[in-house]
């Protein structure tokens, strides 16, 4: 799905587009260091990748310009379920963090899910990771159930969701 809007972000300029099978390598690796360090390794470029071409899945990505070119500050990853949206994976370059990158990512989506019929979206995150926690209840989301051992028996998951307002 294309998608581009350009904005200015606590000043950082972010450019919001579609993922492209390219960027696989760089969000692979956000993913290890951000979201999955001291887990297995489980979000892979090949798995992003399959992603990227699923017709079912949003891969959105905020990018910035840097020297001649551009730099992934976040991206998110959301799968359109049979009930509800699933946010799969987000993630934000620490540079860029506390300028509303990933709320802004996050509203996009819930918008696109939201025009799509969806009536809730759903994640999961670990249960230590407090940061993430506070970001999600500060968007609206509320905890609904604890899943142990969900990340290959290391860490539990704190399952979490937000009611979509129909679309107006
Ligand atoms: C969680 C994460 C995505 C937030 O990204 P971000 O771009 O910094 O978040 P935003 O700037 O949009 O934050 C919006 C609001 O969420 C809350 N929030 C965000 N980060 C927070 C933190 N570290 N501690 C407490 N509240 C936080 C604040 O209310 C913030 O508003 P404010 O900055 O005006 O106070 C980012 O810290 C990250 O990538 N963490 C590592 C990966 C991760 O945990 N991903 C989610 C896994 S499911």
């Amino acid at each position: 799905m294309l998608y581009r809007n350009r904005m200015m972000c606590r000043s950082v300029p972010i450019t919001h587009r579609a993922g492209r099978k390219t960027d696989a390598p760089t969000m692979a690796r956000m993913a290890r260091n951000y979201v999955e360090d001291g887990l297995k390794w489980t979000w892979r470029p090949r798995r992003i990748q399959r992603l990227l071409l699923d017709p079912e899945a949003t891969v959105l990505v905020a990018e910035t310009p840097r020297g001649a070119g551009t730099e992934i500050a976040g991206f998110a990853i959301m799968r359109h379920g049979l009930e509800n949206a699933h946010l799969s994976l987000l993630a934000v370059h620490p540079y860029y963090r506390r300028r509303r990158v990933a709320r802004n990512l996050l509203e996009r989506l819930e918008d696109i899910a939201r025009r799509s019929g969806f009536g809730e979206i759903r994640l999961e995150v670990r249960t230590g990771n407090h940061a993430a926690r506070e970001f999600y209840r500060e968007l609206g989301y509320r905890e609904l159930t604890c899943l142990p051992g969900y990340y290959g028996g290391r860490e539990s998951a704190l399952q979490m969701a937000r009611e979509l307002p129909a679309p107006g």
